[in-house]
């Protein structure tokens, strides 16, 4: 049987003239966490919105366990069990945490009344367990009370909650302190062992090392890298990332020599 959990295939993206993604393809497998690296403007968060089902793609395909998805869109990719957290995760700061966490999926009794009591507890343990944030009192706190790493604690708090099989983060920890980033990296982990998968966009290729099976660099809107953890190294992943393709080949000719 196929490891296989979501694949791309042939993936382009065009904003009028702009072709921000040409000719994409990898796979995301199951029990794995895969690293998406690369410059400002590679191509990573057009990249996420695809595989979330938020932005169509221009041309090519996306395929689940092997079956085509014909028609990828947000339902679609929530039926299947993927969550995202955007590098831009869009909250409402006049609603309290949890009435974020559980935006337009609220829990609701037989008679549609929303359960906030419900809801504020779940918030509450999702907090204290996996992104363990200093200085939020209350998931019934509003959200513009906040500073930003605690914002950010929300939208992963939201992702966590409803994640199935899938979890996609992009950028996550640019604005959380070091101990919150080592327990998010170390949750990632714990999620693999659960069978839950991984996309991790960063750009602290450090992090990346530490926590991915696979790493995958994009560079100006192409994939020039896709490699096991095993089969390479930070600096050949910097030099990718950097460089580009011209710069993985001189890294690579310089090593042999
Ligand atoms: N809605 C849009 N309309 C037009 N161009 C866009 C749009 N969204 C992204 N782009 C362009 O697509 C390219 C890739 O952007 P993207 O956000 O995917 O990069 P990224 O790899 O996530 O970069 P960063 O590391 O800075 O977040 C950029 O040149 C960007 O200007
Ligand atoms: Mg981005």
């Amino acid at each position: 049987m196929s490891n296989e959990l979501l694949r791309l295939d042939g993936v382009t993206k065009r904003y009028g003239p702009n072709t921000v993604l040409k000719d994409v393809s990898f796979t995301i497998n199951k029990n794995e966490v895969v690293g998406l690296l690369g410059d400002n403007g590679a191509g990573k968060s057009t990249l996420v919105k695809i595989m979330s089902g938020v932005v169509p793609m221009t041309e090519g395909s996306y395929s689940w366990e092997g079956k085509a998805v014909p028609n990828v869109n947000r339902a679609e990719t929530e039926r299947l069990g993927v969550e995202t957290i955007f590098q831009d995760s869009a909250l409402v700061p006049q609603m309290s945490i949890s009435r974020n966490i559980f935006m337009g999926r609220e829990m609701t009794n037989a008679l549609g009344f929303m359960k906030i009591k419900k809801m504020d507890d779940i918030a509450s343990e999702i907090l204290d367990t996996v992104v363990t944030i200093e200085g939020i009192k209350s998931s019934k706190q509003l959200v513009q009370s906040l500073s930003g790493g605690q914002a950010q604690a929300v939208a992963i708090a939201r992702a966590v909650h409803f994640k199935r099989s899938l979890l996609i983060l992009d950028e996550p920890t640019s604005a959380l302190a070091v101990r919150a980033t080592e327990a998010l990296l170390d949750y990632l982990v714990q999620l693999k062992s659960e069978g839950v998968s991984s996309v991790l966009v960063t750009h602290n290729l450090h992090h990346a090392f530490q926590v991915c099976d696979r790493h995958i660099v994009m560079n100006h809107g192409k994939k020039i890298l896709d490699v096991k953890r095993e089969e390479t190294t930070v600096e050949e992943l910097t030099a990718a990332v950097v460089g580009g393709a011209e710069g993985l080949e001189k890294y690579r000719a310089n090593k042999k020599k």
